[in-house]
């Protein structure tokens, strides 16, 4: 299952009064909260408020462009007093990834907001316990994003969730600007991020230890970074010797920021250097590859890598042992062992 540019849900739209539109898995009435709603149970009305157009994904892979996003709503069209928020890492996927300070806050929620497929991942006794569930599919992340602050600032308690963790290429920072362009504070909300296992740290386990030394993250998402950024990014980070961990990978739109990617390390790596390359993490679907560098672009075409693969490039001292990638931490240049 894709984690950014698909959209699996076949889902019923019905108005909603907090400004958009209600998607549903089985029935919708109005909510007043600003996009759609989706539930698993029943959707019932909410007083939150603002409008959202989904426009948000611009883009290569949300398609369309636009950048005059606006928000709907500011806290002066709440009367209530206003509930909380809470950004929540699910972590890999599955429901022991989740740590328990994860599944205390998503139950203590009355409203939990998230992309379709993220709420699709959510244990049974979350999406018993909460009073609404609403989703939007992948490119809904303004919209959705402010749905949940709506929601929060007419006075229900509300959890926005993710895979990984919030503050990895997430919504933790994206809920505070938005907060903030509304005329609200953080403490208005009490808001709070409940961090999750990000995907790089899921895979690394998957993998072995690639990741014991300096590491950087790069997402191969040219939705709001533009590929000149990151591919001066890839070139810093592969020529500065750390191991590189890619997100977002590879979509049918992203083919040629892959084959660049690929590109970029070989001019700094060896063919030979190791890449851990995890599918799914954590999910029914999980896969996992070590491979030489040299061989990577030829798998971009494969199901191995896609929005839910998360590739691993070791540095200049990780080696294979054992089906293991091994990153050292410099321990043997001090120790004899
Ligand atoms: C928008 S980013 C979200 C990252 C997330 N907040 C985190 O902390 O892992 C989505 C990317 O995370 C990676 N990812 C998310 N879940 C994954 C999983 N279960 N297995 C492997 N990679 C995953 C993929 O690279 C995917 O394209």
């Amino acid at each position: 299952m894709s984690t950014e540019d698909t959209d699996t849900t076949a889902s019923t739209e019905t108005e909603t009064t907090c400004g958009a539109s209600a998607t549903t898995e089985a029935e919708a009435t109005d909510s007043k909260c600003g996009a759609s709603t989706t539930t698993d149970t029943e959707t019932t009305a909410s007083k939150c408020g603002a409008s959202a157009d989904d426009s948000s994904g611009s883009g290569s892979s949300c398609g369309g462009g636009s950048t005059d996003e606006k928000v709907g709503s500011t806290v002066d069209d709440f009367d209530a007093d206003p509930g909380r928020l809470v950004a929540v890492g699910l972590g890999p996927g599955q429901p022991e990834g989740m740590t328990e300070r994860a599944r205390g806050a998503l139950l203590d929620a009355e409203h939990v907001v998230g992309y379709t497929t993220y709420v699709d991942l959510l244990p049974d006794e979350v999406t018993e316990s909460a009073d609404e569930l609403y989703d939007t599919p992948m490119c809904g992340e303004v919209s959705r994003t402010e749905e949940a602050i709506d929601r929060a600032l007419a006075g229900n308690d509300v959890a926005i969730i993710g895979s990984g963790d919030p503050n990895v290429y997430a919504l933790a920072g994206l809920a505070l600007e938005i907060l903030e362009s509304k005329g609200g504070t953080a403490s208005m909300v009490d808001f709070e991020v409940v961090p999750g296992v990000p995907a790089a740290q899921s895979c690394g386990a998957r993998l072995g230890a690639p990741l014991v030394n300096d590491t950087v993250s790069i997402s191969l998402s040219d939705h709001l970074t533009d590929m000149p950024t990151i591919e001066s990014r890839l070139h810093a980070a592969a020529k500065e010797g750390f191991t590189v961990a890619i997100y977002n990978p590879w979509s049918r739109k992203r083919r040629e920021n892959f084959e660049k990617c690929c590109e970029i390390l070989l001019e700094h790596r060896d063919p030979e250097t190791p890449v851990g390359i995890v599918h799914g993490a954590g999910r029914e679907d999980e896969k996992t590859e070590i491979v030489d560098l040299g061989d990577l672009e030829g798998l971009g075409e494969t199901d191995l890598i896609d929005m839910t693969t998360t590739i691993i490039v070791g540095n200049e001292e990780t080696y294979v042992w054992d089906g293991r990638m091994v990153t050292p931490r410099g321990y043997e240049s001090k120790y004899d062992y």
